[in-house]
């Protein structure tokens, strides 16, 4: 597992919008797995900034992302669907045909998430996984005690998940207590996972994640078996990492490797 520091939450979320842009660069027809929550909104400000002055193109790209609330139809204000748009598809050349969000409001889940694994597969497989984890070491929606083999799924949010996401909805009330989510298993099928992390309140969580045994208890530790993880973090996020030295270390050796 790569784990890189950068020295804010500026500087992390930058360098989490240049791993996609390199990889859109590279690969224009790229396909993308997405994530909504507080973390990503300035890595996908990059993305927009990198498109308007820099000409990053979307037009071939596809993006299947984590997560919805069931309940919510894609055009209330709360739903991923929403989040999506407001931050990022609207503001960059993606066709939204392209851009697949699980729905919110079907009625039978079990043929619903098939499809949405189903269309993963058709379009290739996800090259990138964008990552955020919650602060019980949860990546997606998949909460502690979720199979580390999970599939798309319908699952119940914990008590802390609820309470953590109430700050997007006028009333903690409102808070969905159920999603449809990727699956654990889905994630690590991507060909490359990049989690983001930033502020105090992550920092154990990944600490659990990334020097913590690999268990279900914390399914962002998953990561560990995956051959192309990289968790990019601020300093905040990075205090209670015992190996810090060793990770800085490592970076310094691999940029040094490949600069010219
Ligand atoms: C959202 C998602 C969640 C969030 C996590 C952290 O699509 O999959 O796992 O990444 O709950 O949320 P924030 O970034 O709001 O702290």
């Amino acid at each position: 597992m790569r784990v890189v520091v950068e020295e804010d939450t500026e500087a992390a979320s930058r360098w989490a919008a240049w791993q996609i842009a390199e990889l859109v660069r590279r690969k224009p027809d790229a396909v993308l797995g997405l994530a909504t929550g507080g973390t990503p909104i300035r890595c996908y400000g990059e993305l927009i900034r990198l498109h308007r002055e820099e000409g990053l193109d979307f037009s071939r790209v596809r993006t299947f992302n984590l997560d919805e609330y069931v309940g919510l139809a894609g055009d209330h204000p709360q739903s991923y669907r929403c989040f999506m748009n407001e931050h990022l598809f609207g503001q960059i050349n993606i066709p939204l045909e392209n851009t697949h969000v699980p729905s919110g409001t079907e009625d039978d889940y079990d043929r619903f998430c098939e499809a949405y694994e189903d269309a993963i597969r058709a379009a290739g497989g996800i090259d990138l996984q964008l990552l955020g984890i919650g602060r019980d070491g949860h990546i997606a929606f998949n909460e502690p005690g979720s199979s580390l083999a999970s599939r798309t799924r319908l699952k119940a949010l914990t008590q802390e998940t609820i309470d953590d996401n109430a700050r997007f909805f006028n009333d903690a009330d409102q808070v969905p207590v159920l999603a449809v989510t990727m699956g654990v298993g889905t994630i690590l099928d991507a060909a490359q996972c990049l989690l983001l992390a930033v502020g105090a309140g992550k920092a154990s969580a990944i600490r659990m994640a990334v020097e913590g045994p690999v268990t279900s208890q914390v399914t962002a530790s998953a990561l560990q078996l995956h051959r192309q993880a990289t968790v990019v973090l601020d300093e905040e996020a990075a205090a209670w990492l015992q190996r810090r030295e060793y990770y800085d270390r490592s970076e310094r050796a691999r940029r040094a490797r490949l600069s010219p």
